[in-house]
């Protein structure tokens, strides 16, 4: 790589974070014993469901050993019908204090009631491909199974193959401005924007309060009923995981495609429901009624990530969007909302996340898209400069996409993915 950047820096601020991250113990809860890194000491001191799976992707760069011993200790928080909630508190005394900072419900003493991007296939698939651990698969591939029938049995009431979230934050993107609307942000100041979102968070728990009993119903209620392209793209991409999977533990063939037949009509409802051939880009779908929420991040990109993507969409949203310099193709790409939107905040004044920031996980998912559809040199540009945004700022949460600087916490675990596109880019050698 052709820049000033110490790439073994780099590496070296990624190892020692994920290293250094580690929390472990037994816990009250049951007398668990837990290990696992955590996103952040000082500010996220718990176990978050999309995070492990990220840390455990870029653990294979160190160890897979701690790279399985992260899934598996978010697995221990699997319920026999399949849920597997987005937080873990493994040291809920310890961290009193934090935990009253965060807008959560729990299902339990220890864990919350709410979902996360179902990361957790692709991070078995990597983990597997890595170490064609055997024994390993045959103990994560069955309740990694059970999430994905969860997701179906509650998460997709109108039956149309897509899934939906009830929160904003189960898409992992708490602050996006595309879900404003549905918030009662439209018209909050920048400044008032993290207060407002805390407070209409407690507004939709209010609505769900009754209810709480029957998780299956909470969608009915139609307060937040959100299918998100994103979260639909990463669960498209998981079921296809699954379906190899299967095949590798030597599961009946029958198991096997009934996951790749469930991959591929997810994929064709994002296709034909979502797609917006005027505009070129996907669009989330809101309420009963499926409305689109015409706001430009990079979730209306994020199909990239699926190999089949129709070839015409892959084009559009690479060369109208992904490398336009007033949308997505900043110094630092990808900015979490496109330049162009009124709400994008690349400088972080709202104090809100994902409301403009680049951030890793983003990153890593569409840099190994772009190599699927064959847009080698663009995945090459992406990692490069994304290598050098940590470069410059070090392991940040999140970044300024025209300066580089670093925001939110410090240390921060997923930022480890960059070991992956160092690794993938052979300029760890
Ligand atoms: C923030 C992010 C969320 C992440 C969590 C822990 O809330 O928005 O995606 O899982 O922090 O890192």
């Amino acid at each position: 790589m052709t820049t000033e950047v110490d790439i073994g820096q780099v590496a070296a601020d990624a190892r020692r974070v994920l290293l250094g991250n580690r929390q472990q113990g037994i816990s009250e809860w049951g007398g668990r014993a837990y290990s696992f890194v955590c996103p952040s000491p000082r500010s996220y001191p718990f176990q978050w469901f999309w995070d492990s799976c990220f840390h455990a992707i870029a653990l294979l760069s160190i160890d897979a050993e701690l790279a399985k011993q992260e899934l598996r200790c978010l697995l221990q928080a699997a319920q026999p019908d399949g849920f597997i909630p987005h937080m873990l508190l493994w040291e809920k005394e310890a961290h009193a204090a934090a935990l009253l900072d965060y807008s959560i419900v729990l299902a339990d003493p220890f864990y919350t009631s709410t979902v996360q991007p179902p990361v957790l296939a692709r991070a078995v698939w990597r983990v597997y491909q890595a170490t064609k651990d055997h024994a390993f698969l045959l103990e994560v591939l069955p309740p990694t199974m059970r999430f994905f029938r969860w997701l179906k049995a509650y998460r997709d009431p109108d039956d149309d193959h897509l899934i939906a979230l009830i929160q904003p934050d189960e898409s992992g993107l708490d602050a996006s401005p595309k879900y404003d609307r549905l918030m009662s942000l439209d018209d909050v100041p920048t400044e008032g924007i993290a207060d407002a979102l805390i407070h209409n968070m407690q507004r939709l728990f209010g609505a769900y309060a009754p209810h709480r009993e029957d998780p299956a119903r909470l969608l009915g209620l139609d307060v937040f009923n959100w299918e998100d392209v994103m979260v639909n793209s990463i669960y498209a991409d998981g079921l296809q995981c699954l379906g190899g999977l299967c095949r590798e533990a030597g599961y009946p063939p029958a198991e096997a495609a009934e996951f790749e037949r469930r991959a591929r009509r997810v994929l064709a409802s994002l296709e034909e429901k979502c797609w917006d051939e005027r505009a070129g880009v996907f669009w989330d779908l809101y309420g009963y009624e499926e409305s689109r929420a015409h706001t430009l991040t990079f979730t209306s990109l994020f199909p990239l990530v699926i190999d089949s993507l129709d070839r015409h969409m892959v084009w559009r949203l690479v060369e109208e969007h992904l490398l336009n310099e007033h949308e997505f193709w900043l110094p630092y790409p990808i900015p979490s909302v496109a330049a162009t939107e009124p709400s994008f905040d690349p400088d972080y004044r709202s104090r809100a996340m994902w409301r403009g920031p680049t951030w890793l996980n983003p990153n890593y998912y569409v840099y190994w898209g772009l190599r699927a559809h064959g847009y080698r040199d663009v995945a090459t540009e992406l990692a490069k400069r994304t290598v050098q945004m940590i470069g410059k700022s070090g392991m940040r949460e999140f970044f300024n996409p025209y300066t580089g600087e670093g925001y939110g916490a410090t240390d921060f675990g997923w930022t480890a993915l960059v070991l992956d596109l160092i690794h993938a880019e052979g300029w760890g050698r």
